[in-house]
């Protein structure tokens, strides 16, 4: 079934190319997608009746010209939902929801195996199941999420190198910025609940088990913390597709303007995959010890130098001391990293996970400013995953 576009070309051109089948009929179509620039030429008899026509089916208004509050009015009297240009393939979608093709462009597992060329010198230990979990792992603009939204990533491929930390803490620095702030647990044997003092809630409140059961409703009622943001949790079942992983994030990405996930030591499990190839950064962490490095280098890097070289990826080398066998500058220069951070072994960690906070709420950590350089390294330089969107917009202005 097809969508009516009462709108411009360039609403017509993004529905189609995100898949979403339109139609210049209206008697064929169950849903309208109408925008204010095709409104403000509006004028005629016929396109009068084909106006009152389309009002008595679902809608959605997308504002791609400067419009006023009365226009608005009356899309919202009909029940029509309003939206910006950015958001128009995902309302569409919803209109229509289970009965359209989402998108043609569908996410894949690459093919094995990795194009791995490293050859580490050190001695790592290569755990059976790990061989296979390797590959590529492909930048993927998601139609159904709204790209307004910052998505950051937390990950590595080693475990207690501080993950979990970050995320907790990106989450609170954008959330003390103001910004209406997710972080979504997907280290589905993670601990992130625990950490920040909220475990007791996990079952009361939407998790990565039961997040289904509260529809539309998902983004509201996640659980708060004291930090400011909210939190998905994992729940115990242990188990995500890569759809789950997109459908959370996007039904996430309508309410808030940032989501930050934790992820597990694999980001080569379906969910993980998804979430990394959909984030406009993922910060990759590591301790300045050689093994990690090395470890890091033969299952991630090697097959993602794009990532590096366009920014996508940022190395994080945490827990440094004056006695690091590494520099953290050597780790990013092993890694190949222009851009890196570096986040001193501080004990307001602890303290913080004892009173289940972020580090940037305790009174007195040193890591403070180290912190705050990543998220604000996460905000400065974000990678705009649809620039298609940018130049439609900018293209009007
Ligand atoms: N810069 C730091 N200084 C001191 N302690 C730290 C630092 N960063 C993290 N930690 C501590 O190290 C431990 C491991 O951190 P965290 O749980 O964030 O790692 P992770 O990579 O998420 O681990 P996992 O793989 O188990 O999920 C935690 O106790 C955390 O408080
Ligand atoms: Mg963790």
């Amino acid at each position: 079934m097809s969508v009516f576009v009462a709108g411009s070309e360039a609403v017509r051109e993004l529905l189609k190319i995100n898949g979403i089948p339109t139609t210049e009929t209206l008697e064929k179509s169950k849903a309208v997608v109408a925008s204010t620039s095709w409104y403000s030429r509006f004028g005629g008899r016929d396109k009068e009746e084909l106006f009152r026509k389309a009002l008595g089916l679902p809608g959605v208004l997308v504002i791609d010209a400067p419009t006023d509050w009365e226009t608005i009015a009356v899309f919202k009297e009909k029940g029509f939902r309003v939206c910006g240009l950015s958001s128009v393939c995902w309302e569409a979608w919803r209109l229509t929801e289970g009965e359209l093709p989402v998108s043609p462009v569908r996410f894949e597992v690459p093919a094995q195996p990795a194009n791995n060329t490293f050859e580490p010198s050190g001695s790592i230990e290569n755990k059976p199941e790990e061989k296979e979990e390797n590959g590529r792992i492909e930048p993927y603009i998601s139609p159904l999420f709204n790209q307004d939204t910052l998505l950051l990533a937390s990950f590595s491929t080693k475990g207690g190198v501080g993950k979990t930390a970050l995320a907790s803490n990106l989450g609170a620095y954008f959330a003390m910025q103001g910004r209406s702030t997710a972080v979504v647990d997907f280290d589905l044997e993670g601990n992130l609940a625990e950490v920040l003092g909220l475990l007791e809630q996990v079952d009361r409140y939407p998790n990565t088990d039961n997040w289904r059961e509260y529809g539309k409703e998902l983004p509201r009622r996640l659980v708060a913390h004291s930090a400011g943001f909210r939190l998905l949790p994992s729940g115990r079942n242990g188990r995500l597709t890569d759809e789950d992983a997109e459908e959370i994030l996007s039904r996430l990405s309508r309410e808030y303007e940032v989501i930050v996930v934790d992820f597990g030591t694999n980001p080569f499990a379906p969910h993980a995959r998804m979430a990394l190839s959909m984030a406009h950064r993922a910060f990759l962490l590591t301790i300045p010890e050689q093994g990690y490095m090395e470890t890091l280098i033969k299952r991630f890097l090697s097959a993602h130098r794009d990532w590096v070289e366009s920014g996508k990826a940022v190395l994080v080398v945490n827990k440094v001391t004056p006695a690091s066998y590494y520099r953290p500058e050597h780790v990013a220069e092993m890694g190949g990293f222009k851009v890196w951070k570096e986040i001193p072994e501080d004990p307001a960690f602890e303290a913080a996970k004892r009173a289940g906070k972020t580090v940037l709420q305790m009174k007195k950590a040193d890591s403070r400013e180290w912190i705050c350089a990543v998220a604000e390294e996460a905000a400065g330089r974000r990678q705009r995953g649809s620039s298609l969107l940018d130049r439609l917009v900018r293209g009007r202005g």
